[in-house]
């Protein structure tokens, strides 16, 4: 009795351990720190639909509940996006900047809703002011070959050091795998898992939802 008992609990561990190791991820290894937050979900579409959409920084005001706009530009276009609720980067001018794409080593201004905005949203969800926060970002890689891009808090990084990265991978079957993942460390994180922590957590998973929703419309 209680050895057969044991061997079903051997069998249903033998199913799921697999599983559990399989979960391959095209994110990179880093290492621990206080808390994380992340989230991976397939979807339907193709990697270069995934992938652009997630580059096209004038269009997450359409798709993100989580991340409402991206300037990369100066406090300036920090403050007119956020009254044109648009991800545009625009010169002294009121020009828009032709690169509005990610490259490596340029500053992000970020207006996010943690926790998230309710889905769906578009670019003429208001934001709930507050949930809405302000981050200084530094786009640590952009790399096509391996559809993986980083940011990181522009900080020092003995008071918080937190590296966004999120990624793409053709799983087959007609669907992609969108992975996400922030690592939280340095004296400030503990405090940061305290009081955002679950809601970082929502923001990620909602990210991943609204990109879903977005590319399966
Ligand atoms: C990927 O999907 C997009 C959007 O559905 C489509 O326009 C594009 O042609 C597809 N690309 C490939 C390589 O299948
Ligand atoms: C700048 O662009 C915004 C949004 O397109 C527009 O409403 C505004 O009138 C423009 N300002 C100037 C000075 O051209
Ligand atoms: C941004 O990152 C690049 C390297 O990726 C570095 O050279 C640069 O100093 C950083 N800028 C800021 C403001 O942190």
């Amino acid at each position: 009795m209680v050895f057969s008992v044991l061997r079903q609990a051997a069998a249903l561990l033998l199913l799921i351990i697999p599983s559990v190791l399989c979960q391959s991820s095209n994110l990179p290894a880093v290492p621990p720190g206080v808390f994380t937050a992340s989230t991976r979900i397939e979807i339907k579409t193709n990697a270069s639909a995934a992938w652009n959409t997630l580059l096209n920084f004038p269009a997450y005001p359409d798709w993100n509940p989580f991340v409402r706009s991206v300037g990369t530009k100066s406090i300036y276009t920090y403050f007119a996006d956020a009254r044109n609720r648009r991800a545009i980067v625009l010169s002294p001018l009121n020009l828009t900047l032709p690169d509005q794409y990610p490259v490596e080593g340029r500053n992000l201004y970020l207006r996010t809703q943690t926790p998230p905005l309710p889905l769906p949203v578009d670019s003429s969800t208001a934001d709930n002011p507050l949930n809405t926060q302000f981050a200084y970002e530094n786009i640590t890689h952009v790399q096509h070959d391996l559809l993986r891009v980083a940011w990181k808090y522009v900080i020092d990084p003995k008071l918080l050091n937190a590296e966004r990265w999120q990624a793409i991978s053709d799983i087959g079957d007609g669907k992609v795998l969108y992975e996400s993942r922030e690592v939280f460390s340095g004296v400030l994180a503990a405090v940061l898992r305290d009081f955002e922590g679950e809601g970082l957590q929502k923001s990620f998973d909602a990210q991943g939802q609204g990109l879903k929703l977005f590319l399966e419309r």
